[in-house]
C-alpha cells in the first residue's frame, strides 16, 4: 500500500509517500481502507522532532492519528462493527491506504467521510478538557482559540450543554465563532479588557435606552435603563449589573459588578495568555491549557490524552453531529503526496475547522 513516511525528523518536504507492507488488526482493533486522515496540530511537531525527546521514534515511521474509512479488517474480540462499515476514529499511521484504528464510532449518517477524518481527536480533546475544567450549564467559559479543531468542537459541546461561551479567535473567524454559538471576541493586546466588555456588561447608548447585559456567575442578566430616567439596574446571575444612561446627551454605561463573569477560561491556543485568563476567573483551579506547558508555572492546568479510551467522547460526538448540534468543517484538502503541504497549513496556526488527506 502508499503511505506517508519519513525517515529523518525535518522540515515539511521529509515526508514521501512509499510502498509499504499494509498493518493488521490486532485483538481489539480494526483496520480501515482510508478515504481520509484528519490533520493534527501535533503531527507538524513530531515530523519536526520537537517531541523526540517525550516522543521518541524509531525512524522510517509513518504518521497521523485521526483517519475515517471503510472497515476491511476486524481484530479478535471486536463485536460492535463489520467489514464494509463506514468509521471514523484514532489510530496509529492514517497517513496511508489502509490504517489500523484502535477507537472509533459510526460515521454520523449527516457526515460525509471526509468530514468525520476529521472528528476524533477535536472529540476526545474537547470533551476531555471541558470535563477537566468542570464546565457546566450556566458558566460563562472563554475559550481561547476557537475557531480551529479543538476549539470549534469545544465552544459547541459548551454550549450544548448550557454554557455561555465567549471565542476567541482572529478577526477573520469572528463571524464562523459567532456561528458555532459563541459571543467571538478577538485575540491580541487589551483581550482581558475586551472579554471583560463582553461578560460584564456594554453600554448601547444614543437610542433613549440602555442596556446592561450581564453574563456573570450563573445566569444572564438584562437591565434596562429608560431614557426618561436615565438610569437602569440589572441583575446579572450571581452579580449585580449597573446601567447609567444619560438620556440626553446619548451616553450610556454598562457597568457589571459580578468580577469579571467568567467562571472558566480553557486556553487551546497555547497563545501565552494564561496569566490573563487566571484574572479573569479569579482562580487558578478554573484555567485549563491544552497547548501551554507554562499553565502549571501560574497555578493552571494542562490536559493531555495520552493512552485514554477515546470511545466514549467519539460516540458522544457521533451522537451531536447525527442531532444537528455539531459540525466541524473541513476548509482545505489535501492528498498524501501533499502531506507536507498541509503540514505547512497546520504550523500557521491558524486552521478554520479541519484539514484533511484524502485518499483516492
Ligand atoms: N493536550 C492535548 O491533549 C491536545 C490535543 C489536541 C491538540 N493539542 C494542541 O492544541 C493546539 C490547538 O489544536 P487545534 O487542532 O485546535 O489547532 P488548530 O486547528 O491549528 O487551531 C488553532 C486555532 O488557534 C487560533 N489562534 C491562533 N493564534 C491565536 C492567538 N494568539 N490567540 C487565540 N487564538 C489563536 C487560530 O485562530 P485564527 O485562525 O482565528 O487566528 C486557530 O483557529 C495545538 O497546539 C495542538 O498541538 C493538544
Amino acid at each position: 500500500m502508499r503511505a506517508v513516511r519519513f525517515a529523518r525528523y525535518g522540515g515539511p518536504d521529509v515526508l514521501e509517500v512509499v510502498e509499504v507492507d499494509a498493518p493488521h488488526a490486532q485483538a481489539g482493533q480494526i483496520r480501515v481502507a482510508v478515504r481520509a486522515a484528519g490533520v493534527n496540530g501535533l503531527e507538524w511537531k513530531v515530523r519536526a522532532g520537537l517531541l523526540q525527546e517525550v516522543r521518541p521514534l524509531v525512524l522510517p515511521a509513518g504518521i497521523g492519528g485521526d483517519a475515517a474509512g471503510i472497515v476491511d479488517e476486524v481484530g479478535d474480540g471486536v463485536r460492535d462493527v463489520r467489514v464494509g462499515d463506514a468509521v471514523f476514529g484514532s489510530g496509529q499511521e492514517t497517513y496511508a491506504e489502509h490504517a489500523v484504528l484502535t477507537s472509533w464510532a459510526p460515521v454520523p449518517p449527516n457526515a460525509s467521510i471526509v468530514e468525520a477524518a476529521g472528528f476524533a481527536t477535536p472529540f476526545e480533546t474537547a470533551l476531555r478538557v471541558l470535563a477537566e475544567a468542570g464546565v457546566a450549564a450556566g458558566h460563562t467559559v472563554v475559550i481561547n482559540g476557537a475557531s480551529g479543531g479543538v476549539g470549534s468542537a469545544a465552544v459547541q459541546f459548551a454550549v450544548d450543554r448550557g454554557a455561555t461561551v465567549i471565542g476567541v479567535a482572529g478577526p477573520h473567524n469572528q463571524k464562523y465563532v459567532a456561528s458555532l454559538g459563541a459571543v467571538p471576541t478577538t485575540y491580541g493586546p487589551g483581550l482581558a479588557d475586551r472579554i471583560r466588555a463582553v461578560a460584564s456588561g456594554v453600554d448601547v447608548a444614543g437610542s433613549g435606552v440602555d442596556v446592561v447585559c450581564g453574563v456573570a456567575g450563573s445566569g444572564v442578566g438584562v437591565g434596562l435603563g429608560v431614557a426618561g430616567s436615565g438610569v437602569g439596574l440589572g441583575v446579572a446571575g450571581s452579580g449585580v449589573g449597573v446601567g447609567l444612561g444619560v438620556a440626553g446627551s446619548g451616553v450610556g454605561v454598562g457597568l457589571g459588578i459580578a468580577g469579571s463573569g467568567v467562571d472558566i477560561a480553557i486556553d487551546v491556543a497555547g497563545s501565552g495568555v494564561i496569566a490573563e485568563l487566571i484574572a479573569l476567573t479569579g482562580d487558578p483551579a478554573r484555567v485549563v491549557s491544552i497547548a501551554d506547558f507554562s499553565a502549571p508555572e501560574h497555578g493552571a492546568r494542562v490536559s493531555t490524552g495520552f493512552g485514554r479510551d477515546k470511545t466514549p467522547a467519539l460516540r458522544e460526538g457521533a451522537r451531536l453531529v447525527a442531532s444537528g448540534r455539531l459540525t466541524l468543517p473541513v476548509t482545505a484538502e489535501f492528498s498524501l503526496a501533499q502531506a507536507g503541504e498541509a503540514h505547512a497549513a497546520s504550523a500557521t496556526g491558524h486552521v478554520r475547522g479541519r484539514i484533511v488527506i484524502t485518499v483516492p
